[in-house]
């Protein structure tokens, strides 16, 4: 079979020779456009499309059939809910039952269903089985429950008899206006209209209707068939594509919507795309796309760039920015989804002829191919304020387990239980810290998951127990497709169960994958779930220790042999769902099924699961960590990847990484080099590589690259206070990790195409990896008016929309510092982070203008759930008038106490303050006054002049306070600050 022929699925160690042949040739790739539907070849998007395309030729947006009845409006509880009547000349009026919710933070749930399949009052072709309602459990995996109460404090009124107002929020500041004929809703805010939906008329809600048999002579050509483009019927009943047919037993189910952002310019979001942070336009044009962004989970072999082409996750989720003013959208669907964005220009000022220049309007229009049309709308001010919105409806992105944000060393495969123990020792060998060396699907006995290969993998525990010894974990990949083999007794077990997919007959499905013929689970299944879970026990999963975790691959799914390398959209999941309506979401059922599991493999040791996923819907965020699949050794795909990373924070799963290095092929070593150097600013830091390229541990590579790329780790593990810090404020508030530019600067239009550059949290650290061959040097864009400091050696540059260009010859990581921050660090290089927990902290305090800097820090034992009780530390630094302090911010519970009495000896050893005052100059000490202590005592102040462009710093060794106790230090000679604690 063509796939995985491709994919040299069976390829064991006796390829070994082989691949030294094969050693120095890249592979040469592109992915294959004619596995993948365009929107003219999915007949769902092609009719919306035409639809729209009529409206707007005809101008007639007007000429919507759907109208709200006004007599069946009913408000109670913030909940309005009506009926919307859809004229269809043939059969008569469609009902489509509306609820708009009107929620916390300045957000609207809009719902529309159709009242025929919601009965079930339709009849199903082909006998099939299938569920008739439309999809509406795409909430239950998605949402949390958190931020759905609706506001009782929302008021409705009637304003005309087409036009009705629903206000609500704090002094009721955002206002619906819903209008009856044709439907339509603006949503504003203040005085502005930020959303509109159907304004251009291309809702549609295609209702069921029974097929009606046309002569022959008519359905066999499709010139007579087709008299309207709109009404095209060619795929409604069955649907052709690359030599699969969907038998469509439902007919067409389509829903779709105009959604425009008056005044916006730039919209962000969709991940998961290989594009701009800002996306393109996608009616064709100068640099725009001609395809919609598609979302359609999948196994998309060597894809392409600067593509909208769907990938393997999906978050139909948008933001839309202008300067002082961020909006969303969230379209809860789980079905293929397609949308297309234009912009429109017009005069910000009428009178003076375009002088001024234009306001643009970003035109959204979104479609689906089944379930409810379903969307949130969220009115809020900042990126941050929708993070935090987005996460209240979805779930904040987990706080992982400290070792998973640590460097990942992976590869398609380690092939022997020795090899692993040998790759462990050459990390130490060379000094390079690591956290998990990883098992591709070559460590199981003939791609059975769960087993492991007896002549490679002959003693797993011993393996294990080596990579204990330094606190290091194993990651094993297990994968959706279950080998269909008699005697394999996880098969056997989910056939007798009946827990896996069916097809359309109602039989189990069967199709390929890294297996050859395979079987799938169904984890939309509560039965299989908790199966599932009895499969990782100790005792079953033998060979697995408490520190194996877990890796989802190929869950899109990929089937090897299935229409566009998935699933046929009328099998059938729990429930009898068609594939159709939850195609979206098979991943995350999956790595949810993983991550519980994992919690529950031994009674009484419940610790966070580390689970990665390929396949993502929101909510992912909640139970795993991604990355962007399989990119290819070359300097466009590490360019690539970091928008992709960006865009993940922008979508509210921020724990996101791409392959180091690069998937398919060999990188060169300078390529290698650069990689790790962005590598180290990826949430998700892992190394990996097909089986066909030649090895590539960072100690393989010889001088100086070897040491170069060790100074990038040593200095992403220096900075993991940092990075557990910002996981920290992901989990509660829902802010990406590595942030862009618009998203720090929300205000500064000149940053918000910027998608090369990054913060890191609100440390004030802002990177702009090196992504170009050769270069010795990048431009930064400095956007605030605050002195920016070089991580290494302090040179200064001002900020104020300013770029500077920063010289990076191959062992320069381009890093600088924002004035007014302070940056928790460990400056002792260790094995892996396991062995850095009672490391002693550096704190870099970097003054800003006024001399001051403020920073915070979080940490807890990185491993349980007791942080839930209190038992971590939350500390707040600041450094203003002469003085630095550290306060608590934490909140106290039952754990709090025992778990403080545990830091006792964690102690600050350094404090680094960049931009120091030269006044400092004169002292020698500083006085430090700890909580308890009686009176001061004092620490060496060492002053270092300002040199050239490089800017003055102290350093005050050893202050001798806990990480985890109230302190100042004072900066002015003789004086107690005792009192003031
Ligand atoms: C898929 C994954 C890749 C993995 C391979 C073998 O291609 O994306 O990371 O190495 O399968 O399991």
């Amino acid at each position: 079979m063509a796939r995985s022929s491709r994919r040299a699925s069976t390829w064991t160690i006796s390829c070994l020779s082989f691949l030294l042949l094969v050693l120095f040739v890249s592979p040469a790739v592109t992915v294959k456009h004619h596995d993948f539907k365009r929107c003219e070849q999915s007949g769902f998007c092609k009719r919306n499309r035409a639809l729209a395309d009529s409206i707007t030729e005809q101008g007639n947006p007007e000429s919507s059939p759907y109208q709200l009845d006004a007599a069946s409006i009913k408000f109670t509880d913030g909940r309005l809910e009506g009926s919307i009547i859809k004229t269809v000349q043939e059969t008569g009026p469609i009902k489509l039952p509306l609820t708009v919710a009107f929620l916390d933070r300045g957000n609207v749930r809009v719902t529309i269903d159709e009242e025929k399949r919601r009965k079930g009052d339709i009849e199903l072709r082909h006998g099939s089985i299938a569920r008739k309602e439309r999809y509406n459990e795409a909430g239950a995996w998605a949402l949390t429950g958190a931020g759905l109460h609706a506001q009782k404090a929302a008021s409705l009124k009637k304003i005309s008899k087409d036009l009705t107002e629903v206000s609500w929020g704090r002094d009721h500041e955002f206002k619906a206006l819903i209008h009856h004929t044709p439907f339509a809703v603006e949503f504003w805010s203040g005085e502005d209209k930020q959303v509109v939906f159907n304004s251009r008329g291309f809702m549609n809600v295609e209702h069921w209707r029974p097929k009606i048999d046309r002569p022959a002579a008519d359905t066999n050509n499709s010139e007579q068939q087709v008299v309207n483009p709109t009404e095209d019927e060619s795929t409604w009943w069955e649907e052709t594509f690359g030599g699969n047919t969907d038998s469509k037993p439902k007919g067409p189910e389509s829903v779709a919507m105009d959604i425009a952002f008056p005044g916006y310019g730039h919209v962000y979001g969709l991940a998961e795309h290989a594009g701009p942070l800002s996306l393109k336009q996608t009616r064709g044009g100068d640099g725009n796309y001609d395809q919609p962004y598609r979302m359609y989970n999948s196994d998309i072999f060597e894809y392409e760039l600067d593509s909208p082409m769907t990938l393997y996750g999906s978050i139909p989720f948008m933001q839309a920015h202008k300067k002082d003013s961020t909006v969303g959208v969230f379209w809860l669907n789980a079905a293929e989804t397609w949308v297309d964005i234009v912009k429109s220009t017009h005069d910000a000022n009428p009178l003076t002829l375009g002088l001024t220049g234009g306001i643009v309007d970003t035109h959204t229009h979104w479609m689906s191919e089944s379930g409810l049309l379903d969307v949130f709308v969220m009115l809020g001010q900042s990126p941050k304020e929708l993070a935090k919105s987005y996460g209240e409806l979805t779930g904040y992105t987990q706080l992982p387990a400290a070792f998973s944000i640590g460097y990942h060393q992976c590869r398609w495969n380690y092939v022997s239980d020795e090899d692993v123990k040998d790759v462990d020792r050459k990390f130490d060998k060379f000094n390079i810290p690591y956290d998990v060396i990883w098992l591709d699907i070559e460590y199981t006995d003939d791609k059975q998951y769960f087993t492991w290969d007896p002549l490679n993998f002959p003693d797993p525990i011993s393996m294990e127990k080596q990579l204990d010894e330094s606190e290091r974990k194993l990651v094993a990949i297990i994968d959706p497709h279950i080998k269909n083999k008699a005697g394999y007794f996880v098969v056997d077990e989910m056939k007798s169960k009946d827990l896996a997919v069916k097809n359309k007959e109602n039989n189990i499905f069967e199709g390929w994958c890294w297996p050859g013929s395979s079987h799938w689970i169904d984890a939309f299944n509560p039965a299989a779930r908790a199966w599932w879970k009895t499969l990782f026990t100790y005792d079953r999963f033998k060979g697995t220790m408490h520190n194996v975790w877990l890796w989802n691959d190929m869950n899109e799914p990929s089937v090897f042999n299935g229409p566009e390398i998935t699933m046929p959209r009328d099998n059938l999941h729990h429930g009898n769902w068609e594939h159709r309506d939850v195609h979206n979401i098979n991943g995350m059922s999956f790595h949810n099924a993983t991550y519980h599991a994992l919690l529950e493999r031994k009674k009484g040791e419940v610790r966070r699961p580390f689970v990665l996923t390929r396949s993502f819907y929101a909510g992912s965020q909640r139970t795993s960590a991604m990355w962007t699949g399989d990119n290819q050794a070359n300097w466009e795909h590490l360019v690539a990847s970091i928008p992709m990373i960006l865009n993940q924070g922008v979508s509210g799963f921020p724990f996101a990484g791409a392959d180091v290095g690069g998937f398919f092929g060999n990188p060169s070593k300078e390529l290698q080099t650069r990689w790790y150097q962005a590598g180290i600013f990826y949430p998700f830091f892992r190394g990996h590589a097909h089986i066909d390229t030649r090895r590539r541990e960072p100690y393989m590579l010889g001088e100086p690259y070897t040491s170069i790329m060790t100074k990038a780790l040593r200095l992403r593990y220096m900075l993991l206070p940092a990075w557990y810090t910002v996981f920290h404020e992901a989990s509660i508030d829902g802010y990406p990790i590595v942030r862009s530019q618009y998203y720090v600067h929300p205000e500064d239009e000149k940053g918000f195409e910027l998608d090369d550059q990054f913060y890191l949290g609100s440390t004030g650290l802002l990177a702009k990896p090196v992504t170009t061959e050769g270069a010795e040097s990048v431009d930064i864009y400095l956007s605030d008016n605050e002195n920016y400091y070089d991580y290494f050696d302090y040179t200064m540059y001002s900020g104020g929309s300013k770029t500077h260009r920063v010289v990076a010859p191959l062992d320069k990581i381009p890093l600088l510092m924002q004035g007014g921050h302070i940056i928790p660090r460990k400056d002792r290089p260790r094995k892996s982070s396991g062995l850095m927990k009672w490391d002693p902290y550096t704190l870099v305090v970097v003054l800003n203008k006024n001399g001051e800097a403020e920073g915070t820090l979080y940490t807890d034992d990185g491993e349980t759930f007791d942080y839930e009780q209190g038992a971590f530390i939350h500390r707040r630094f600041t450094l203003e008038n002469g003085q630095m302090k550290s306060t608590d911010v934490a909140t106290k519970g039952a754990k709090t106490a025992s778990y403080l009495k545990t830091m006792i000896d964690v102690k600050v050893e350094k404090i680094i303050v960049v931009g120091a005052p030269a006044q400092w100059s004169k002292l020698d000490e500083v006085s430090v006054t700890a909580e308890g202590a009686k009176g001061s005592t004092s620490a060496e102040l060492i002053y270092h002049g300002a040199v050239g462009g490089k800017a003055a710093w102290a350093v005050i060794r050893g202050p001798g306070t806990s990480i985890g106790e109230d302190w100042t230090i004072s900066f002015s000679p003789g004086h107690d600050h005792k009192s003031e604690l």
